[in-house]
């Protein structure tokens, strides 16, 4: 079959290689990696268009990149887009206008990418999905999405927080990018678990852009606001805004981890760091380290292979009980 979901593991690379067939691409290829007369590998070159450096995760994300693009000796683009979707768009056309063999892109926003990725394939360039998926109604507008599964990460989030709660929590929500993949689908995640547990409740809920500045000025208002002596719970769509809230928790007086029962997203060594001193009390895991699967689907489909449509990572919970014997082994 030519498009596959794919459920994987570290190491990434290894069990995407296996995965990879020798069918010809749904995008009409511009270039390839084909051997050059002299029968040394063509060097490809990849444009990457990244969201920005909002987050630690994004930090270790484009280190990823960077660093596998290095290690294989592919020309690699790279755009950060501070978190615009313009600066994205413009990016990927400056990819288009020179040719590039691949483009990826981690999409700030789900909608809004059809017009751009439909220039992507007239020009006959591969797009493959790094971390963030897109709203679009044609699927054949990228060769491949590669990341973890948000609304999954949403659920495990409300699982873990149930059990400890045991099923009653005043929870305040800080939301990631409004219109990004993960703040739809940890929201939604989230919410369906939360359905299960009756004493479970939302009662504040607001964006904190996935930053930390953010989180810290949005927990300090939740803090303030009609609702903010009752909360006993906080779900953040990412480590960073915990993080952020952590302080403003502090400043209030109250203590972080024991008065309000914090559970977020992405598992970075700084969450870890927080669980160790009992201020943060559990992670769920978002694989930033994508850089070998990207490059070897990248390298995949410049050569003519075709890939498995949707490749899933494979990612764990971590709380307080586990965070002092896994710190050291934290890569990012
Ligand atoms: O898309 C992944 C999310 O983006 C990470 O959870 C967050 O930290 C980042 O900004």
């Amino acid at each position: 079959m030519m498009y596959r979901n794919l459920r994987i593991a570290l190491p990434l690379a290894a069990l995407l290689a296996a995965a990879l067939t020798g069918c010809a691409p749904s995008v009409e290829k511009k270039t390839t990696a084909a051997p050059t007369a002299d029968g040394a590998k063509k060097k490809i070159v990849v444009g990457f268009a990244q969201v920005g450096a909002e987050s630690g995760w994004r930090t270790a994300n484009t280190q990823s990149i960077r660093s596998e693009a290095e290690k294989r000796g592919i020309d690699l683009r790279f755009a950060d887009a501070q978190q615009k979707q313009e600066n994205q768009i413009k990016a990927i056309r400056t990819f288009i206008a020179q040719g590039v063999d691949v483009i990826m892109f981690s999409p700030v926003v789900e909608p809004g990418w059809e017009p751009v990725l439909q220039e992507a394939k007239k020009a006959g360039i591969p797009v493959i999905l790094a971390d963030r998926a897109v709203k679009v109604s044609d699927e054949s507008l990228y060769v491949t999405f590669i990341g973890s599964d948000f609304v999954e990460e949403g659920r495990r989030a409300a699982e873990w927080m149930a059990k400890k709660m045991n099923g009653k929590a005043v929870i305040a929500e800080l939301q990631g990018t409004p219109g990004s993949a993960p703040a739809i689908d940890r929201k939604r995640g989230f919410e369906e678990e939360m359905k299960k547990y009756p004493g479970m409740k939302i009662v504040i809920s607001q964006t904190g852009d996935f930053t930390r500045a953010k989180g810290k000025e949005v927990m300090e208002a939740f803090l303030k606001s009609p609702e903010g002596a009752g909360i006993n719970a906080l779900y953040a769509h990412n480590d960073d805004m915990a993080l952020g809230a952590i302080q403003a928790i502090e400043a209030a007086g109250k203590k972080p981890g024991t008065d309000i029962t914090i559970v977020s997203v992405d598992g970075v060594k700084g969450a870890f760091e927080a669980m160790v001193v009992g201020k943060l009390n559990c992670t769920v895991e978002c694989n930033p380290l994508l850089g070998p699967t990207l490059f070897d689907a990248a390298e995949a489909v410049a050569a003519g292979k075709t890939v498995p449509k949707r490749i899933v990572t494979k990612e764990g919970v971590y709380d307080q009980t586990q965070a002092k014997g896994l710190i050291a082994d934290r890569k990012y």
